[in-house]
């Protein structure tokens, strides 16, 4: 068993030590808004926050989070107003979607720690990442939208 706190509350869960951190959260959990793409740690579906910092949970042993602190996109926001979520919609990223919740833990691990990232750190923070839809055009306009000094908390005022 693995005890670690999920999205702000303390969970407990049965998933063997060495399988993914994914399938606690996905199967066990039940939050299905992390995906599974490759498995293999190349394109980043099943990005989730470990102690704010993005990790592939689909090459994570559930055992490696004991006692910390795991956010999936569940958890980014309770409102699911976060900057990035807005300007998501405002950008209208998705196309499937199904990259979309990993492409956003990314992003905003990214803009933690680079508020205003320039192109360059964009492309470099984003990198593994992938989008079988190519939408990357519009993610990337959409992280700009997130990243400008005022917008995001007036489009989350305007939200509210
Ligand atoms: S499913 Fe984890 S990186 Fe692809
Ligand atoms: S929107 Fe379809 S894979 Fe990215």
């Amino acid at each position: 068993m693995t005890t670690f706190r999920l999205n702000g509350r303390e969970v407990t869960v049965t998933t063997p030590d060495n399988a993914p951190l994914l399938w606690a959260i996905r199967d066990e959990v039940g939050l299905t808004g992390t995906k599974y793409g490759c498995g293999i740690g190349q394109c980043g579906a099943c990005t989730v926050h470990v102690d704010g910092q993005a990790l592939r949970s689909c090459t994570t042993p559930v055992s490696a989070v004991k006692g910390r602190s795991v956010t999936t996109i569940e958890g980014l926001d309770p409102k699911g107003a976060h900057p990035l979520q807005l300007a998501w919609i405002e950008a209208q990223a998705p196309q499937c979607g199904y990259c979309q919740s990993g492409q956003i833990m990314q992003a905003a691990a990214l803009l933690k720690a680079k508020p205003h990232p320039t192109d360059a750190e964009i492309d470099a923070g984003m990198n593994g990442n992938l989008c079988r839809c190519m939408a990357y055009v519009r993610i990337k306009h959409a992280i700009k939208l997130a990243s400008a000094p005022a917008a995001p908390m007036a489009r989350k005022a305007v939200k509210a």
